[in-house]
């Protein structure tokens, strides 16, 4: 193994990419010294508190808002027959507005937590009890939030690809196939739950909307609100500096619009946050999903034929989809091949992005029913791997930029001791335990998305990077440090970089796995051309010396691949057959995932996305009730979220790969360890007690 398997730091290509580098801005953070978005100071601050439905479906009556108006401090109520007037009839960065933002527009109410009203008051107290005290009179409709797999007006829907795609004949495949694996898998709703919960103030600065928010991108949200209320982009300025986790949730959302409203109404600035709870409702969450594999092979493993269906929920007021049938196409081929994602709409929030949406859960299913397969065929699980890792993409036919699965599994398999494992379930026993080990297969899409970025060579001799990236605690402002010292040929203390602030020009958002990439290219392109610029000239101006850069046309270029970051997920757990208790002891990621830019980070990243994966497979679980349309329970106590006792040892670690088009040779590590983590356990629970469980979470009462 090379430079890139340490983290203490053999140097690789030019120096610091490689490097482990603790976090630039990380004594800001542990000193309190960094301020997140809610904790910001502003003079003459008042404070919203967002009122939800309490009903699931129906129309606002009336609000009772003289009793509130009169309550101590309060400045205002907010509602659908007073509140400023948007524009919801635009596309934006990513497609139609999801119209759970464009709050107070309309006495609709499509689901429970559906925002209807705003109280502002001096002091966030204040705000809060008399938006606790606020009496709204609904006229309620029957509701319906029933997810189940015979919705008879379930539908086909497109997203990251379309719903449906085939090749071959599925029926005649799984006909003449000597091994058939036909099972169902569930996944629930699981909630995003970053630690830091959104939060924005909203401010008019001369004529400029000024909004200091938690987001994972103030490109996207401030082009959001400029469509939202009708504003010359340029008029508009986000910033979020400081993020603690995002994992898809934090986009344009209620409070930031709310926050602007009342900004605009009282002149003054206005600062709306999120409780936990209130994150159940407003702030997205993954669908349930309901998926049926059929795996059709030989006798020796070889696949002849897949189906992955996949069912997720969706709201009645947008479309989203959680495309859990996405992996397959990547996975594995067959001559007959057949993907589709179908969604139904309930009286129920927008689902929306979390981390590896589709892969997450689509992995559970698929890489259950593989390692269902290899226990049928009597085949050791990787080497079924082995027998069915295709040479191209299996539907679209592309060439893959780079693969790597099998030395993830090769590597892995050594590390963790695979080849001694007997394949039989329910042998072996540490006292009251049932010991098992599982293992799984893990892909994540490698994208690059247009960014612009600007260097100056300042001059002292030091460097400035401004780049409107977002750091929702990846590390993604420290990796740009790495990457543009190396293309400055310059150490990391003589660059600083400036992100999160829409003024810096237009980047991708931190999401799908494709922050660091996107915005290291376009630091690249800007560094290479400085340091020419600089070979030619004698000295710098006091002004310094800035070169910009535009990714939009090299991106354009690259040619069609499969591009995706892979990885081999191992886990070990114990089972206590008495109270149906499971216990990870260990586990072992190897990826596959690009260059490496920051190796202490990258791994803190993908431990975060394995311990996701056991959280996942244990753990999390929001439950709906039928009769309310609301959750049971929608707080951390209720929704339970791995702890650090749930959490044994894990080890992440990479083999070499590089993406052969992208300057540094970045796929993205933001996803991946979370997919196929929690097949990996739920396959080694199968290893210790025999039994499969195919619904998530793995609950003690499940296993008993
Ligand atoms: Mo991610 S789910 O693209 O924030």
């Amino acid at each position: 193994m090379t430079t890139a398997t340490t983290t203490t730091g053999t140097r690789a290509v030019n120096g610091s990419v490689g490097t482990a580098h603790t976090r630039v801005e990380g004594r800001d953070k542990v000193t309190g010294t960094a301020r997140y978005a809610g904790e910001i100071p502003f003079a003459e601050l008042a404070h919203g508190w967002l009122a939800l439905s309490t009903v699931a479906r129906g129309r606002i009556r009336s609000v009772e808002t003289e009793t509130v108006l009169a309550m101590p401090g309060v400045l205002t109520v907010l509602h659908h027959e007073n509140a400023p007037r948007v524009d919801t009839d635009y596309v934006g960065l990513l497609g139609a507005p999801d119209p759970t933002a464009a709050v107070f527009q309309h006495d609709r109410v499509p689901h429970v937590g559906w925002p209807v009203a705003l109280v502002v008051a001096e002091t966030s107290e204040q705000a809060r009890e008399a938006a606790e005290a606020l009496v709204v009179h609904y006229e309620q409709e029957p509701h319906d939030v029933a997810f189940s797999v015979d919705r008879p007006d379930a539908y086909e829907l497109d997203a990251f690809g379309p719903a449906v795609m085939a090749k071959g004949e599925l029926d005649a495949g799984l006909a003449a196939s000597a091994v058939v694996v036909d099972a169902e898998y569930t996944t629930p709703e699981e909630h995003h739950n970053p630690m830091e919960p959104h939060a924005a103030t909203a401010l008019w600065d001369g004529g400029r909307l000024e909004v200091v928010d938690s987001n994972q991108g103030t490109t996207w949200v401030a082009s959001e609100l400029a469509n939202l209320f009708s504003l010359d982009p340029a008029s508009v300025h986000v910033r979020s500096e400081h993020v603690g986790g995002g994992f898809g949730s934090k986009g344009l959302r209620a409070h930031q619009v709310a926050a602007v409203m009342a900004a605009t109404v009282l002149q003054r600035p206005v600062r709306v946050i999120m409780t936990r709870r209130q994150m159940f409702s407003l702030a997205g969450y993954r669908s349930p999903t309901t998926q049926r594999v059929r795996l059709g092979a030989d006798a020796d493993g070889r696949l002849r034929a897949l189906d992955h269906s996949s069912l997720s929920l969706t709201s009645t007021v947008h479309e989203f989809v959680e495309a859990s049938a996405g992996p397959a196409r990547v996975m594995y081929d067959a001559d007959a091949h057949h993907t589709a994602n179908r969604v139904v709409r309930l009286d129920v929030p927008t689902p929306t992005f979390m981390r590896a949406p589709g892969e997450a859960p689509g992995s559970f299913a698929l890489e259950s029913a593989v390692d269902e397969l290899a226990e049928k065929c009597g085949i050791d699980p990787i080497e079924l791997r082995v027998r069915n890792e295709p040479e191209r993409g299996p539907v679209s036919g592309l060439p893959f930029s780079s693969r790597n699965l099998l030395a993830c599994f090769r590597e892995g398999a050594r590390r963790f001791g695979w080849a001694d494992r007997d394949p039989r379930p329910g042998l072996r026993r540490d006292g009251r335990w049932l010991l098992g080990t599982g293992t799984a297969a893990a892909s994540f899409g490698a994208m690059a998305m247009p960014s612009t970025a600007a260097v100056t060579a300042e001059a002292d001799g030091t460097f400035t990077v401004r780049v409107n990236a977002a750091d929702i605690g990846t590390g993604a402002r420290t990796a740009l440090t790495l990457v543009a010292a190396d293309a400055l040929r310059t150490t990391p203390d003589h660059v600083r970089v400036h992100i999160g602030d829409s003024d810096l020009g237009p980047a991708m958002i931190a999401g799908g796995s494709a922050g660091t990439r996107s915005w290291s290219w376009a630091v690249m392109i800007a560094a290479e051309e400085l340091r020419e610029r600089l070979a030619l000239n004698t000295g710098i101006p006091p002004e310094g010396i800035t070169v910009r850069s535009d990714t939009t046309a090299a991106i354009g270029a690259l040619s069609q691949k499969e591009r995706h970051s892979f990885g081999a997920q191992f886990a070990e757990v114990a089972v206590d057959p008495a109270t149906g208790e499971v216990r990870v002891r260990r586990m072992l990621g190897i990826f596959a995932a690009g260059r490496i830019v920051n190796p202490l980070t990258a791994r803190s990243q993908l431990v975060g996305g394995m311990t996701w994966g056991i959280s996942m497979a244990l753990h999390e679980e929001a439950v709906r009730d039928r009769a309310t349309g609301g959750h049971y329970g929608a707080d951390l106590a209720g929704y339970h979220v791995a702890a650090h006792a749930d959490i044994p040892h894990i080890e992440a670690d990479w083999v070499d790969d590089v993406d052969p088009d992208d300057p540094v040779g970045i796929k993205g590590i933001g996803e991946v360890g979370i997919v196929g983590a929690a097949a990996a356990v739920a396959n080694a629970v199968w290893h210790a007690t025999g039994v499969r469980h195919r619904d998530l979470p793995i609950r003690p009462d499940r296993v008993l």
